[in-house]
C-alpha cells in the first residue's frame, strides 16, 4: 500500500523483527531435531526446556510483529506482477498465521503433558487440560505443521533468491 510518501524499504524495526524470527526459527528447528524424543512420562529438561522457552519467545515476538504490521507504513509496492504479489501476500499471511498457531499447538501439547510453560521465568497458563485428547491431537498437528511451515519457508526463500539473482529487482534489498 503506498501512502502519501513512497517508502522504498521495510522500516528498520520490521527488518529487525524479520531477521530475529529467522534466527529464532533456525535455532528452534535445530533444537527440535536434536532434543530427546518425547514420550509419555518424558520429563521436561535440557533441550526440551530450550524448545519450550524459544517457542514461547517466538509467540511473544510475533505478537509485537503483528501489531507493528498493523501500524507501520508499507514499502511502495512496485515489484512483481499482480499474480506474484498475490502469491507473496498469501505466503506472508500464512507464515504470520503459522508462526503463531504452530507454537500455540506445541504449548497445548506441553500443557497436556502436565508441563509448566514459562516466559522469562514467569509461569504461563496451561492451554489444554492434563492428559486431554485435544492436547495430544494438537501435538500431532504440531509435528505435521512444522513441515508445512518449512515448505512455505522454502518457497519464500526461493522466491526471495529468484527476485534477487534472476529478476534482479529490489525485493530482497528492501528486507535487507
Ligand atoms: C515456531 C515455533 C516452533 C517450532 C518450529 C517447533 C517445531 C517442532 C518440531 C519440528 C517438533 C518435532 C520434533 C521431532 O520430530 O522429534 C516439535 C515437537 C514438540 N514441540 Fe515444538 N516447535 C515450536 C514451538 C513449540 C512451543 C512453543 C512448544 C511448547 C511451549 C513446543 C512444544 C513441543 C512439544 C511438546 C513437542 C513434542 C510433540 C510430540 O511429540 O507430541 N513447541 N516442535
Ligand atoms: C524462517 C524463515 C523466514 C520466515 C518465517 C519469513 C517470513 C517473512 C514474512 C512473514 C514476510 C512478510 C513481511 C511483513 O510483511 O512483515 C517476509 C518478507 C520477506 N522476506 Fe522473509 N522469512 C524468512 C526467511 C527469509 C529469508 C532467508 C530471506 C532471504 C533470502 C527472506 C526474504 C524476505 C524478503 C525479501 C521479504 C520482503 C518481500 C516483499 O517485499 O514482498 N526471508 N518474510
Amino acid at each position: 500500500m503506498s501512502g502519501p510518501v513512497a517508502v522504498s524499504k521495510y522500516d528498520p524495526f520490521a527488518r529487525l523483527l524479520h531477521w530475529l524470527v529467522v534466527l529464532l526459527l533456525v535455532a528452534q528447528y535445530v533444537v527440535a531435531w536434536t532434543m530427546p524424543g518425547i514420550h509419555r512420562g518424558t520429563r521436561p529438561e535440557g533441550l526440551i526446556v530450550v524448545h519450550l522457552d524459544l517457542g514461547v519467545f517466538i509467540i511473544a515476538i510475533m505478537i509485537v510483529r503483528v501489531l507493528w504490521r498493523i501500524v507501520r507504513k508499507e514499502p511502495d509496492v512496485v515489484e512483481g506482477t499482480a499474480f506474484t504479489r498475490g502469491i507473496a501476500y498469501l505466503t506472508h499471511g500464512l507464515l504470520y498465521l503459522l508462526l503463531i498457531v504452530q507454537p500455540l499447538m506445541g504449548w497445548a501439547n506441553a500443557s497436556s503433558r502436565g508441563w509448566q510453560v514459562t516466559l522469562a521465568g514467569v509461569d504461563m497458563p496451561a492451554l489444554a487440560p492434563k492428559g486431554s485428547a485435544i492436547g495430544h491431537t494438537l501435538g500431532d498437528a504440531h509435528q505435521l505443521f512444522a513441515w508445512v511451515m518449512l515448505v512455505l519457508i522454502g518457497m519464500h526463500v526461493a522466491a526471495a533468491l529468484y527476485h534477487h539473482f534472476v529478476l534482479r529487482d529490489r525485493v530482497l534489498r528492501r528486507m535487507a
